[in-house]
């Protein structure tokens, strides 16, 4: 039977199986869809008894190909294709295996049956993208699982296993995946039968379940996911996929699915650093930690998740096995243990790979060592110099450090290549962000190796140069510091500006974040640059942290004081308290009371500009790096993209225009003059993606 490049085509004992070819994930683009098509018409033209469609290699299809979206449409469209599998004149199954997402299962949806390997998963996640299934899964789906089931599952963008799949009656046999072709050759041969869908889906069953979905859904295509399934109810097919056609087309030009689709990309582009190989760093078999403190704890608690030994010391027998005590309780603590998927079985053989020691001698064959004491330049150094007496030659050693200089704490060993940076963000067993540091002598491997680590952790990992907060901390400097500038404006209070801040979507305001950090952090770090001091800071710069050094040097450090710019009467819960407000207008300066969109513009153009200059100095290797950091490091709304995305949205030169001004209203703000890489690519009006070519 003919072949293509994409679709191989077989004919076997009258049955015509169909084997998709476009790795990595056999993505449903223009040549696998006219391959598809092809396919199904040879075997028409062959007289097959049925037909049977299977991924090559590792996966069933996992979608449509995700960087087609925002270029031209090719023919086939994904309606013809499902057409040609749904009205084919014989009977068409779909064999699943590896992880059948969107357009992958809304193909072995058009089929008339569908076989499941017993690993195989199956999903729409097409609302984490800002789109909605568009390939019939929004009428087909509600049809073969019921209206709340299908709902469900588009809205989550969850995918779901074998058992459940069988279970909703998302699939017809579940088999071992090594006997999935014949399970799909045997449906099409012994059922015979072609097998239209239900002509209409019945309604909801779970009010209140529908409603609460209903209320969580404020985004473009939840809203159009939830206009679809109403489709689905009571009407025709054909009728609601005309719907579908409609939203889906209007979804891919929103905002939310650019940035949604640019974040997918950058968080794959991120893991990759050009000339660095992370694949072949060397294997991690054992790893070891330093400082049993909060940091400490949370990274042990990543390795032991990744199923790696790990050996933690502390500066005695005691705080080491305070540390393990504290790990144990961590875990009984979570909702993952309370609810059963955390087993004691399962804890004590996590647990298994713990031990504790007070020597670092105890880490003698750790191929990594992470080291997570206090932020104290001297004390880091002091353990690197006992590390590179303990550890073998080969160990790459880590420091966890948000503000210290990985050049500095590299001085301490003979060999500087093997140190590298490894910020991990608190609570670090739960945050996905790494930022990884590479100082200015790391060696190629240490970075391979910490590249190599994130995977290994299931974290989203970026690289950062070896400069003051490194990516994100970095920007969150100008940031708050402009959202203490507001509190001098009358009429702005500490809640109008977390309120701003929300209500554009960040997951928690400025003040908010700054309590549960600790005000402490921040004002420590002020003190060590002589800046909470009025005579030694420059007095031409404006300083609006005087308003955050009142607030300590009040005692009120955040949530674990109780009390921060928010009292915190139950734990977590901040509220509003009038001693904050009075404290703020001790430092009101007669400035003009300003609105949300003000507060927004000025906090989010001092964060934005601030990325610019992170580019220019070579700190990140690309301009996306920074919207990963920020969307998974500090709550900025993922269907904004991150920061730099929202302002190529909003417009570059449009961002040098308000940066401008505002800079021009406050000469001595440094932080407000555009950058130079902003102000070139806006002169030049040219795309992000060119940034290069104008540092
Ligand atoms: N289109 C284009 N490229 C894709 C892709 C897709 N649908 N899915 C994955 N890729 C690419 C990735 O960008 C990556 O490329 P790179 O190596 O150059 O960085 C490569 O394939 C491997 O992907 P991962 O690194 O993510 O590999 P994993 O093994 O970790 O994960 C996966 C595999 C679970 C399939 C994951 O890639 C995934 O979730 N993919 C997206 C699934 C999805 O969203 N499907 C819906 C698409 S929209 C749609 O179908 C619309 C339809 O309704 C009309």
């Amino acid at each position: 039977m003919a072949t293509s490049s994409a679709v191989k085509c077989a004919l076997k004992n009258g049955v015509a199986v169909l084997q998709i070819s476009s790795p990595p994930v056999n993505a449903l683009g223009a040549a696998v869809r006219a391959g598809l098509v092809a396919g199904v018409e040879h075997a028409i033209g062959a007289s097959a008894t049925g037909l049977v469609v299977a991924g090559g290699g590792s996966t069933f299809p996992a979608g449509a190909d995700i960087t087609e979206f925002s270029k031209p449409h090719l023919p086939p469209s994904f309606a013809e294709v499902m057409a040609a599998f749904e009205d084919a004149p014989f009977p068409t199954a779909a064999a699943i295996h590896g992880t059948a997402l969107g357009g992958g299962f809304e193909l072995a949806m058009a089929c008339h049956y569908r076989a499941m390997g017993e690993r195989a998963r199956v999903g729409l996640p097409e609302v984490h993208l800002g789109l909605l299934p568009g390939a019939g899964g929004t009428q087909r789906l509600p049809r073969l699982v019921g209206a709340d089931a299908a709902l469900e599952m588009m809205l989550t963008g969850a995918p779901i296993g074998a058992e459940r799949a069988l279970a909703l009656g998302a699939v017809d046999v579940v088999v071992p995946e090594a006997g999935l072709e014949a399970a799909a050759v045997e449906l099409v041969t012994t059922r015979a039968a072609r097998r239209a869908h239900a002509v209409v889906v019945d309604g909801f069953r779970d009010a209140a379940k529908r409603a609460a979905l209903e209320a969580r859904a404020a985004l473009p295509a939840p809203r159009a996911i939830l206009r679809c399934v109403d489709a689905a109810v009571g009407s025709e097919l054909a009728a609601g996929l005309e719907v579908e056609g409609r939203e889906f087309q209007a979804l891919k030009a929103t905002p939310e699915a650019r940035a949604l689709q640019h974040l997918f990309f950058a968080e794959r582009a991120c893991a990759k650093v050009p000339g660095v190989d992370a694949k072949g760093a060397a294997p991690l078999d054992a790893v070891g930690v330093v400082g049993g403190g909060t940091m400490g704890r949370g990274i042990a608690m990543c390795f032991l998740d990744a199923g790696l030994p790990v050996t933690l010391v502390d500066v005695d027998d005691t705080a080491a096995a305070a540390a393990a005590a504290g790990i144990d309780a961590t875990y009984r603590r979570s909702s993952a243990f309370k609810k059963g998927r955390l087993t004691e079985a399962v804890l004590a053989a996590k647990l298994e790979k713990l031990a504790v020691a007070s020597d670092v001698a105890a880490l003698a064959d750790a191929d990594l060592v992470v080291e997570a004491i206090y932020e104290d330049l001297d004390a880091k150094r002091a353990v690197f110099a006992r590390l590179d007496g303990a550890c073998k030659p080969t160990a790459v050693l880590a420091s966890n450090t948000s503000t210290l200089s990985i050049d500095a704490i590299a001085d301490a060993v003979a060999d500087p290549t093997r140190v590298v940076g490894t910020h991990f963000f608190s609570p670090a067993n739960v945050m996905k962000l790494l930022e990884n540091v590479r100082g200015a002598r790391t060696g190629d491997g240490a970075v391979a190796a910490a590249m190599a680590l994130g995977k290994r952790l299931r974290k989203t990992t970026v690289l950062a140069g070896d400069a003051f907060g490194f990516i994100g901390n970095r920007m969150l400097e100008p940031y708050g510091r402009e959202c203490l500038a507001l509190l001098r404006h009358r009429d702005v209070g500490v809640s109008n500006v977390d309120a701003a801040l929300r209500d554009f979507g960040m997951a928690m305001g400025f003040f908010a974040m700054s309590d549960l950090a600790g005000n402490d952090i921040g004002y420590a770090v002020r003190t060590s640059l002589g800046l909470t001091d009025a005579a030694t800071r420059d007095p031409a710069v404006e300083y609006s942290a005087d308003v955050a050094d009142a607030l300590v040097e009040a005692g009120r450090l955040g949530q674990k004081a109780g009390k921060g710019w928010y009292l915190y009467e139950q734990p977590r819960v901040p509220s509003p308290d009038p001693a904050v407000d009075a404290l703020v207008s001790q430092f009101k300066d007669g400035s003009p009371s300003v609105g949300a969109e003000d507060i927004l513009d000025r906090a989010l153009l001092a964060l934005v500009n601030e990325g610019f200059r992170v580019l220019e100095e070579g700190l990140a290797l690309r301009p996306s790096d920074l919207d990963v950091v920020w969307t998974s490091g500090y709550g900025f709304p993922r269907h904004k993209g991150g920061p730099m995305q929202w302002a190529e949205e909003r417009g570059l030169r449009e961002c040098r225009a308000t940066l401008e001004r505002l800079a021009a209203e406050r000469p001595d703000v440094p932080y407000l003059r555009p950058a130079k890489l902003l102000v070139a690519l806006a002169d030049a009006d040219a795309p992000l993606a060119d940034w290069e070519k104008y540092v």
